[in-house]
């Protein structure tokens, strides 16, 4: 290779951003997230009409030369952010809610900051052992035994494909292709989703029939199990909810371990909504059984109030999430022995990342656990308060009671059914929604649509839930007034 002579070496040093510029362009930020956070309550709860047009106009082809800090930061709290469905607002009742709590994000600022390589003990062995903590301490909450192991992930999705994988390098031979797996009818996607990522044809995922609550039928995977078996087939994983995104319900966990012993399937509870309730008297009574899983994902970005990118998967037997994961190369340090450690790339998909743990440890730390603990058992309290309230409005009907804090309900007119009543509840869900204090979601519950309240955010009170019945109870009397 030739040469490079000295003097031709061009040293640039314009992207170290220190000291005073540091600080101006937090300073900046700051400013702008303070306003933003203060103002939360009193902004519409979703504002996306013209987005396409805005997202449109923001192409742009790589910049050449810079633009001032505070232009972008205006453009991004004046136009980008508002364009949105506000889901830190208190009146985001869609989906599934959390909020994001702010000490989160200066976490992400400490740890982008520092910029430390977590996923190998060796390369940061503090950090390494606070994200282990977190690990613990939610294995623990699960009931989990000390041979458990946890990950923390960018989100759900990603951990039930994890969940997956160990499952399947856990009960089946390399040729897998005959596995099965089985999940209700209200599962959610995500199921499908890690078991198509796993390899798995999409043949191999039965969708169980659910009861009146929308809680698996525990015959009727019985039957599917017995019948799979029959054809020569491998029935290696079930799924229990605890807590379904449509409408909370959660499965009967004791009946499932049985049938997961007796048939020598592994057991995965998708807890990614309701997990955290087991911070609660309540939540613990509802989703007792958990602790019999071999897989749990839970999402500290939605039960935890966590901002978005925060997922968890723990695993009952520690070993069985590094036989799936467990590879390394010549180049990487040497990995830790030391069964109290953990290298985190030898437990999950990641190598490279940051300190993920951070963003869960700092507030937990700040406020101990008792907030969280009181905050999930408002959120408890006020669906039940939402689902006596909705009953006293004329023509709503109640869907699905509140098993954790999700309510489902639609309005019902005499005379009206199928596509006809799904338009009128669009129609009545669109109004409350328009008037732009609370933004909610609905789905298809047997084929037909309901609208749902989920109630999860740590900034939504009774004041917001009261607001809430109001705009139902207006928007579901125009209805009634506009009968021909
Ligand atoms: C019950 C349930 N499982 C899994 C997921 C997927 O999680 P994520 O969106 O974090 O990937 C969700 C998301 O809403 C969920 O509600």
């Amino acid at each position: 290779m030739a040469e490079v002579p000295e003097d031709a070496i061009v040293e640039d040093r314009s992207l170290e951003l220190e000291g005073t510029a540091l600080r101006r362009l937090i300073d900046a930020a700051a400013e702008r997230i303070l306003a933003h956070v203060a103002s939360l309550p009193d902004q519409p709860s979703a504002d996306v009409e013209g987005g396409a047009e805005l997202a449109r106009s923001l192409a742009e082809p790589m910049p050449e030369t810079g633009t001032d800090a505070e232009e972008l930061l205006d453009l991004l709290f004046d136009r980008v952010i508002p364009k949105s469905f506000n889901t830190a607002g208190p009146g985001y009742l869609a989906y599934i809610p959390g909020g994001g709590l702010p000490h989160s994000a200066v976490a992400d600022l400490v740890s982008d900051a520092t910029n430390r390589y977590v996923g190998v003990f060796a390369a940061a062995p503090g950090a390494a052992q606070l994200e282990a903590n977190v690990c613990r301490w939610f294995c623990t909450l699960a009931g989990l035994p000390p041979s458990s192991r946890g990950i923390l992930t960018s989100g759900g999705s990603l951990a039930t494909f994890s969940a997956v994988v160990a499952a399947r390098r856990d009960r089946l031979p390399e040729d897998f292709l005959r596995g099965r797996i089985y999940a209700s009818d209200q599962s959610h996607h995500a199921i499908r989703k890690a078991a198509l990522l796993a390899g798995f044809p999409e043949s191999s995922v039965r969708e169980i029939e659910t009861d009146g609550l929308f809680r698996i039928r525990v015959d009727a995977l019985e039957r599917a199990i017995a019948e799979d078996r029959a054809e020569g087939a491998t029935p290696f994983l079930v799924v229990g909810n605890a807590g379904t995104t449509n409408t909370g319900a959660v499965d009967d966990l004791p009946g499932l371990a049985d049938v997961a012993a007796r048939e020598r399937l592994w057991l995965h509870v998708d807890a990614a909504y309701g997990g955290f309730f087991l911070l609660t008297r309540e939540g613990s009574r509802r989703l007792a059984g958990i602790e019999r899983a071999d897989s749990i994902v839970l999402d500290p970005h939605k039960g935890l109030f966590l901002p978005y990118g925060t997922g968890a998967l723990l695993v009952r037997d520690g070993d069985a999430l590094r036989r799936a994961h467990a590879l390394s190369g010549d180049y990487m340090p040497d990995m830790q022995q030391d069964p109290d450690f953990a290298d985190f790339n030898l437990l999950s998909p990641e190598l490279s990342r940051g300190f993920r743990g951070l963003r869960v440890w700092l507030p937990f730390k700040m406020h101990g656990i008792g907030p969280f603990r009181r905050n999930l058992e408002e959120k408890l309290d006020l669906a039940r308060w939402a689902c006596d309230r909705l009953r006293e409005i004329p023509g709503i009907e109640i869907v699905a009671e509140p098993q954790l804090s999700i309510v489902a309900f639609r309005l019902a007119r005499p005379g009206l059914a199928g596509e006809d009543l799904d338009e009128l509840n669009r129609e009545l869900m669109h109004r409350v929604n328009g008037r732009r204090r609370v933004y909610l979601t609905g789905t298809l519950l047997r084929g037909r649509f309901a609208v749902r309240i989920c109630v999860l955010s740590f900034r939504t009170h009774r004041d917001r839930m009261e607001q809430a019945l109001e705009d139902i109870a207006l928007a579901a009397g125009e209805l009634e007034a506009a009968i021909p």
